[in-house]
């Protein structure tokens, strides 16, 4: 090598020992750039004498080839290297739980119904779910509302298209056709409520074509009227943490209920403001009544052996009252500020609800 005046073990040592890739580019300039010391001395092996020029033409194709391997070497040393650093640099643990930006709000509805059942679950009913496209059968005829019955009229019920035997299906107009599927499916005693939707072709500030209601539904051989009543004044005060609530019990008619009652809870208002409680006034909260002897006998169950009671609530009309909301489409609205107001914190607990990152 001392023939071409290159000598490779001084950098071959440099480019071992180079500290990060920036040093390494620069080593690689010096020594295979245009102006590189190696470049430089292949260029210069013309001028050597041709006895010389072989062996050292040999010698400097060795160099370089060293030279390449060892900057290929270099390089993956310290993208390694970066890469370790990188990840050291970066203390992010992802077994840990999400950071919410913005933590939600458990829409009132969802709250309510949650509240009733926890009440009604203290009483033994359990809950049960539907289909909200119906049969005619479910929620209407086997409720003893046979197709001419009048109270089809005032249910403004949406009908899917005919299907091939013209018969169309519904949306459900209330929850009570799961009476009639429970009481089809199991055998008494029963006990059950019903949470969810229901629809009717009305829109205005007080209805909403797609509302929730939570029915009631307890047969038993002995269930009487007095069980009705204790059952739902009962619900009535601790839905709305009034032990003393008025309650009142009136008359009214239901074709799948006899005799049926509407139930009122006392109020006041006092300067326009609704203030649940004593106070002389009535609301209208739910329906109810003791279960049709002919609603029994659809379902195969002997109205002379069993008995029982059913209700209906409407889960918006109670939201509104317990929790102050005026206006029944703004459940409907997705308003984020809104339901902010509104809605309730899921668990109130800063550690669960927010990530240790925020
Ligand atoms: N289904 C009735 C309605 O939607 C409410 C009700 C249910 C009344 C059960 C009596 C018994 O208005």
């Amino acid at each position: 090598m001392a023939e071409s005046g290159f000598e490779s073990a001084e950098i071959l040592g440099a480019i071992r020992e180079a500290s990060s890739a920036e040093a390494l580019e620069e080593l690689r300039i010096k020594v295979l750039g245009r102006r590189g010391s190696l470049t430089l001395a292949m260029k210069g092996l013309g001028a050597l004498p041709p006895e010389t020029r072989k062996s050292a033409g040999a010698a400097l194709n060795t160099a370089r080839e060293e030279i390449a391997t060892a900057f290929a070497e270099a390089a993956s040393r310290l993208s390694r290297a970066a890469l370790e650093q990188r990840l050291l640099a970066e203390k992010r643990d992802p077994s840990l739980p999400v950071a919410f930006a913005e933590e939600g709000r458990i829409h009132p509805i969802t709250e309510t119904i949650d509240e009733m059942i926890a009440i009604f679950g203290e009483m033994g009913f359990a809950v049960v779910e539907g289909p909200h496209i119906e049969e005619d059968f479910y929620n209407f005829t086997a409720l003893n509302i046979p197709p001419e019955h009048p109270a089809r009229q005032e249910h403004d019920t949406f009908y899917l298209p005919p299907r091939g035997d013209g018969t169309r299906l519904l949306l459900r107009t209330h929850t009570s056709p799961m009476q009639i599927r429970t009481m089809l499916k199991e055998k008494p005693p029963l006990r059950i409520i019903v949470p969810g939707r229901a629809f009717r072709c009305d829109h205005d500030a007080t209805h909403s074509p797609m509302f929730h209601q939570i029915e009631g539904l307890v047969i038993d051989r002995q269930t009487h009227m007095g069980q009705l009543k204790g059952c739902l004044v009962e619900f009535c005060r601790a839905f709305f943490g009034l032990d003393d609530l008025p309650v009142r019990f009136r008359p009214s008619y239901f074709p799948f209920t006899e005799p049926s009652a509407e139930v009122d809870i006392g109020c006041s208002r006092q300067g326009g403001e609704l203030k649940i409680g004593k106070g002389g006034e009535w609301l209208e909260i739910l329906g109810s009544g003791m279960v049709h002897p002919r609603v029994l006998q659809n379902c195969g169950i002997d109205p002379a052996l069993y008995q029982g009671f059913a209700f209906g609530m409407g889960v918006e009309r109670v939201a509104m009252l317990k929790y102050g909301i005026p206006d029944l489409r703004a459940f409907y609205e997705c308003d984020w500020r809104w339901l902010k107001h509104y809605g309730f914190l899921p668990l109130d607990i800063p550690s669960l609800v927010r990530g240790p990152l925020s």
